[in-house]
């Protein structure tokens, strides 16, 4: 048994600590919005926020996540409202099938956090994840247009 911090949360897992993140906030924990894509770290569908930087939750193991806040694209929004990027992502009208959605969003989470005013460069070298539809043109203005509001907003 253990305790995982997910968005402000503690909740206790039963898992063993070699289990995928992935698995235990999705199955153990419910947050279902963190999807599996690929299972080997390479598409981002997984990704959460490990104490704010982007994590492939499919290849870290529970173990790693311990002490540690998780966020996951469920604790975004707050009380007040949606985060600028799910704002952004609504006036940019974003997705297609939508699977890989709430890991370009927590991507573009942690891009944001570390650097609020991202370049052009910046945004296309940090947003790696993949899109099997192809949104990337809109994923990269929804970023600007959350850096944006985020801005306005501080
Ligand atoms: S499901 Fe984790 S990187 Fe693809
Ligand atoms: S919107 Fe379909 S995979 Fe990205």
């Amino acid at each position: 048994m253990t305790t995982l911090l997910i968005n402000g949360k503690e909740h206790p897992i039963d898992a063993e600590d070699d289990m995928p993140l992935l698995w235990a906030i999705r199955d153990l924990a419910g947050y279902t919005g963190t999807k599996y894509g690929c299972g080997i770290g390479l598409c981002g569908a997984c990704s959460v926020l490990l104490d704010g930087k982007q994590t492939f939750s499919c290849v870290t193991p529970v173990s790693a996540a311990k002490g540690k806040a998780i966020t996951t694209i469920e604790g975004l929004a707050t009380e007040k409202g949606l985060h600028p990027l799910q704002q952004a992502w609504v006036e940019q009208d974003v997705p297609q099938c939508g699977y890989c959605q709430s890991g370009q969003i927590i991507a573009a989470a942690a891009l944001l956090k570390q650097n609020p005013h991202p370049s052009d460069e910046e945004i296309r070298a940090k947003m790696g994840n993949l899109c099997r539809c192809g949104t990337y043109q809109q994923i990269f203005a929804a970023v600007k247009r959350a850096a944006e509001i985020q801005g306005a907003q501080s």
